[in-house]
């Protein structure tokens, strides 16, 4: 269960929802046989969200997940009375077809790096002469690859990406970091040897490939570091656990060239 849980926040946010509409239920409920007060649909639906959201939060996913959670029942209420026009939902698809390109192919859908991970990442590159040079495979829209490039101002950031929004919010976004590059390309493509740091968070189904891969070009003494996904058969040099609710670690394998 709790593996489940950790690969598809997706549940958690529908435990959220699932929460905020029993408790708002209830509330009707007893509003209902205690008081002549009869709230609008719209304003039970704020209610919710507001539950939904602080459930979210309580859960710890990330802040995104809570602004979902706060805008999904507001949301389905205004469009089933709005007649919202047909494009809309076809908008909405290809925005997140747009996001989740290498669902399908790659079976690896978006999700981010949370803040633990950030943090203890960081604490692993400070260990590392100022100039490192460091790639996140599948980089996403570049929230943590940014991150580290601020606090890591003489040390190179390369972040790969093909799925076509996620890139374009991420090359927009690394235009304002000098030490911070984002390209348009497919991790498989990436020379793994210019880099003192290889990072990815990925799923379990490319690891075995990937740690082929890293096993060929990754130099003596550079590290990979994996999100959470281990390699079959491969233990981790390193392990960091990182005590969230998904049981995230980071993984660090020392390259011995
Ligand atoms: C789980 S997200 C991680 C995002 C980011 N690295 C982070 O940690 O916040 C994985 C990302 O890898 C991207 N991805 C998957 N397969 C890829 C491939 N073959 N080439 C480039 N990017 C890929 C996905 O589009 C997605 O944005």
């Amino acid at each position: 269960m709790l593996r489940v849980v950790r690969q598809y926040p997706a549940l958690l946010a529908l435990c959220a929802q699932v929460g905020a509409t029993l408790m708002i239920a209830v509330a009707l409920y007893l509003a209902a046989h205690l008081s002549a007060w009869r709230p609008t649909w719209l304003a039970v639906g704020l209610v919710q969200g507001l539950l939904a959201a602080l459930l979210a939060r309580y859960l710890g996913l990330s802040r995104w997940w809570c602004a979902l959670s706060l805008l999904f029942v507001p949301a389905l209420l205004m469009a089933s009375g709005a007649a919202l026009p047909s494009w809309m939902f076809l908008g909405g698809f290809v925005l997140l077809l747009l996001l989740n390109w290498n669902s399908f192919g790659e079976r690896v859908p978006l999700y981010l790096t949370g803040a633990r991970s950030r943090q203890q990442l960081a604490g692993v590159l400070k260990g590392l002469p100022p100039q490192f040079r460091f790639v996140d495979l599948g980089c996403g829209p570049a929230g943590m690859l940014l991150s580290l490039a601020r606090q890591f101002p003489q040390a190179r950031f390369v972040g790969v990406e093909t799925a076509p929004l996620s890139f374009a919010i991420a090359w927009l976004r690394a235009l304002l970091r000098p030490n911070c590059q984002v390209r348009y390309e497919n991790l498989w493509r990436t020379d793994l040897s210019g880099f003192d740091v290889v990072y990815c968070f990925l799923s379990p189904a490319p690891m075995p490939a990937l740690w082929a891969k890293a096993c060929t070009q990754m130099t003596a003494g550079s590290v990979l570091v994996s999100n959470t996904f281990e390699v079959p058969g491969q233990p981790a040099d390193q392990q960091i656990e990182l005590h969230d609710w998904r049981k995230s670690r980071l993984l660090l394998w020392r390259m011995r060239g």
